[in-house]
């Protein structure tokens, strides 16, 4: 009979965003009591694990290509180990769940972003089945056990995972709000995540702490809608976004927040406050608004106009002038015309970003929008991103440029890959390049920008 070694190897890649980032980490952090370690070499992997995206086709269709690629480690080692045993985590598994092993046979694991805490118990029982097979007479073939564990809501999930044991670096992630209830109507994360969820203030101070004490010095708070954040204090009483921000950033050791991703209906009076008040706060804030035009808009079913977005974006800088502010934009939603367009490349133009993501429409499976009829042809789309992509990335150097001759506190994160270059970030989230020690890493230096691009 085959005995598993004491000491495992896990791989996890990550697709799609920074809740998925936050995800694997404590996901190898509740398989570190299983013996798992992981390495950045998938070939002598005992466990992979894909976490997925589900935002959009392509993103989606990674997956089993990847999952075709990772075929071949599934054979048995010439050490005589049994290959490695692959599990698909995050959105896609949650959207997919059965379909993913009817699609591919090879895989062993489905499970979706709610049920993470129970992966020892999965993986337990995936490596008693292997064991068992190993010990069954050769021409008997066991029944291969498959697991899907999607069950939805089951919020313990952030109860029971294991204390963390990342991170790397001085800046860190904690997820303090999952999932979400707006059901814009081209999006799947509704489906995927669940209803919104709000960690308790008590838990998050908790977890804030053990990141500091290993080190970190900037967190970014992450949530679907993280300005939606409604969190349970001690006393039994709710707290904002704004004011939670106010209580981590009076934790010792704690120098930088950020806090991504927001929704424009969900601004509160103390968030603004907190933008004017709290200097630990960064001065950069990710709000997405999709589209300039109020028709495109509500058929996204957003229920913020271009008018609403604006004021905010008005208001904000009034509290804070030195912000800087990034986007997320979708081109060729069903029904989008010239004009919608033009209005989109118009609020562009009003708000001045520093940075932003643009995505041509991708029809999703089981959101209202593939049904719209006046569905916009692809090399229309095309045109559209293009010239959108232009405008931004023309704002964005703009940016950078304005920032050149100033003085920056900038975050030193990493090694860079030439001899004695360090990249860190600036408090507007650019990738700062510099000249200096091994040593500045994690600390906070004083920059004088020389150039921008
Ligand atoms: N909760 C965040 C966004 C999460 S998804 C928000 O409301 O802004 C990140 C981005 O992906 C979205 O802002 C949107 O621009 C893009 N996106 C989502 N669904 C998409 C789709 N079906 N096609 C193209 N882009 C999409
Ligand atoms: Fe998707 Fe809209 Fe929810 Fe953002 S607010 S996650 S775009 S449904
Ligand atoms: Fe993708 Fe799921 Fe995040 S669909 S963007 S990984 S919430």
């Amino acid at each position: 009979m085959q005995v598993f070694p004491v000491s495992k190897k896990l791989f996890i890649k990550t697709y799609g965003c920074q809740m998925n980032v936050y995800d694997t980490q404590r996901m190898s952090d509740t398989l570190k009591p299983l013996g798992y370690e992981t390495t950045a070499d998938q070939d002598e992997a005992d466990l992979i694990i894909l976490n997925t995206c589900h935002i959009r086709e392509k993103a989606a269709e990674k997956v089993y290509s990847e999952l075709g690629r990772l075929k071949a480690l599934k054979a048995p080692r010439e050490d005589g180990s049994p290959g490695a045993m692959i599990g698909v985590a995050g959105c896609v598994a949650q959207a997919e769940g059965e379909e993913i092993i009817k699609r591919q046979p090879m895989v062993d694991l489905v499970f979706g972003p709610q049920t993470y805490h129970r992966l020892p118990e999965l993986i337990r029982e995936l490596e008693q089945d292997r064991l068992a097979k190993e010990g069954a007479p050769k021409n008997k073939k066991a029944k291969k056990l498959r697991l899907v564990d999607t069950d939805f809501p089951v919020e313990q999930k952030f109860d029971e995972l294991v204390p963390e044991t990342h991170p790397e670096g001085p800046a860190a992630f904690l997820t303090v709000q999952e999932g979400c209830d707006k059901f814009c109507s081209f999006c799947v994360v509704p489906y995927t995540r669940g209803a919104e969820f709000s960690r308790p203030v008590g838990q998050l101070i908790d977890e804030a702490k053990r990141l500091i004490d290993k080190g970190v010095c900037e967190i970014t708070l992450l949530g679907q809608n993280v300005n939606a954040y409604r969190g349970e204090t001690a006393f039994g009483k709710t707290m904002g976004l704004g004011e939670l921000i106010n209580e981590m950033a009076d934790l010792p050791g704690l120098e930088r927040l950020r806090f991504t991703t927001s929704h424009p209906n969900d601004m509160t009076d103390d968030l603004y406050e907190a933008f004017r008040d709290q200097p630990k706060l960064m001065p950069y804030f990710h709000l997405p608004v999709q589209s300039g035009s109020d028709k495109i808009l509500a058929a996204m079913n957003r229920k913020h106009t271009r008018q609403s977005y604006l004021e905010i974006i008005h208001r904000l800088r009034e509290m804070r002038p030195d912000l800087a502010i990034s986007g997320d934009f979708i081109v060729g939603f069903p029904g989008e015309t010239d004009q919608d367009f033009a209005d989109t490349l118009n609020i562009v133009t009003q708000v001045s970003y520093a940075a932003a993501y643009s995505f041509k429409y991708s029809p999703r499976p089981g959101t209202p929008a593939v049904n719209i009829d006046d569905q916009v042809p692809e090399d229309v789309k095309s045109t559209r991103l293009a010239m959108l992509q232009e405008l931004l990335n023309a704002q964005q150097e703009a940016f950078n440029a304005s920032t050149v001759g100033r003085r920056m506190s900038v975050l030193m994160e990493r090694q860079g890959r030439k001899e004695g270059q360090l990249v860190g970030r600036s408090p507007y989230m650019q990738s700062v390049h510099v000249e200096g020690p091994a040593r500045l890493v994690g600390q906070i230096v004083d920059i004088d920008v020389t150039e921008g691009k």
